[in-house]
């Protein structure tokens, strides 16, 4: 196995374990829901659908961009398929730059289009691999591998800077992300992976244009920490804990993305609360990536299955004990701050 798909199984396997996450939170604990007692509802009539870049899907979560360029990927990127193309949930597959250098492993890509026909499927490239621009043909290939509804544009200057071999040239990202939005017809989205989007990026980011950001906030998988483990260090590094909680990005995110640009929520997303709260602070869909692979890889197909249902049940019940009757109601009236003692 070449050096990229190595690193791409243990990634696979470290953030399954689940040790590999933040000591700070996603901040969603420090806000409450506000119940209401007098709902005025039918639950029956509660919809979890969601309009998210012009799409309508069945419920507001997307699944994050995770794995491909491996041969181990591809049954877990089939099941991932399989399970939004039933559900209708948007999902974005992992970094296609192994495909770029080698062609054999596109199919760990586009069985994802094989097992989702109809189901809005993102294409994911590295920042660092358009600082120097990225040849139009190679876009295309990557776009058409799974017919792509979207290009997803990974930003990872941490992860990058904490693995041996990284990419560390950052000069040119911003023209390369420019660049693309007005070569490719269909909407680019713009991601951190977990070090989380700041507003002063987050305006730069819709200067150029993208149609949707997501912040991939800290408290949830800490990418310094998966590479901290990959190098066999014993003790922790404080790239382990470096980043922007979720809830940060989102609430100082939101006006700048008004109307411009539509918001994303990741980064330590666990729970229906954590996606309910994310639409209150502004985001239109959450997005998660941790619990996904875990549930594929210890369960199949039935464990994600189980996990979304659990979570849907859930939504649909804080939906009613705040009096909303769809996801667009959720705003920030609907929380309180918590007073931390
Ligand atoms: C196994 C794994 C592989 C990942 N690979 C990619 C990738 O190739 N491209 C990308 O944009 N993000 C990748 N991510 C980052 C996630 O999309 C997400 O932004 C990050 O893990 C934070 O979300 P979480 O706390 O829900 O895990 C990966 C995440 C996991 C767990």
């Amino acid at each position: 196995m070449d050096e990229i798909g190595k690193r791409k199984k243990d990634h696979l396997e470290i953030t399954r374990a689940g040790n590999a996450g933040y000591e700070k939170t996603a901040g969603f604990e420090r806000y409450d829901f506000i119940h209401d007692a007098l709902p005025e509802m039918d639950p029956e009539e509660i919809t979890c659908e969601t309009r998210f870049l012009n799409r309508w899907f069945g419920f507001p979560l997307f699944i994050s961009s995770m794995t491909g360029g491996h041969h181990d990927a591809l049954p877990v990127n089939a099941v991932i398929a399989a399970f939004c193309e039933k559900y209708n949930l948007p999902f974005g597959v992992g970094s296609q730059r192994a495909m770029l250098e080698d062609p054999s492993l596109a199919a760990t890509f586009s069985v994802v289009r094989d097992e989702a026909p109809s189901a809005f499927i993102a294409s994911n490239i590295g920042g660092a691999q358009l600082a120097g621009g990225l040849e139009k043909e190679k876009i295309a290939l990557l776009v058409d591998s799974v017919r792509a509804d979207a290009v997803i544009v990974h930003l990872n200057p941490l992860q990058e800077l904490r693995q041996t071999k990284g990419d560390r040239n950052f000069s040119g990202i911003r023209e390369g992300i420019r660049t693309l939005v007005s070569d490719v017809e269909i909407p680019v989205i713009v991601k951190e992976t977990g070090a989380g989007l700041s507003p002063t990026v987050i305006e730069q980011l819709v200067d150029c244009g993208v149609a949707a950001v997501d912040v991939a906030g800290a408290g949830g998988t800490s990418w310094g920490r998966v590479e901290n483990i990959r190098s066999g260090a014993t003790e922790a590094h404080f790239t382990d804990n470096w980043g922007i909680p979720t809830v940060d990005c989102l609430l100082s995110s939101k006006e700048h993305v008004e109307d411009k640009c539509e918001l994303i929520a990741s980064g330590g997303i666990r729970s229906s609360q954590d996606i309910a709260k994310s639409l209150c602070m502004g985001a239109v869909i959450a997005a998660t990536a941790q619990p996904i692979i875990k549930a594929v890889l210890d369960n199949g197909y039935d464990g994600l299955e189980a996990l979304y249902k659990q979570w849907e049940d859930d939504f649909r019940l804080i939906l009613c004990l705040l009096g909303c009757d769809r996801p667009t109601d959720l705003d920030m009236i609907h929380l309180r701050r918590v007073t931390m003692r």
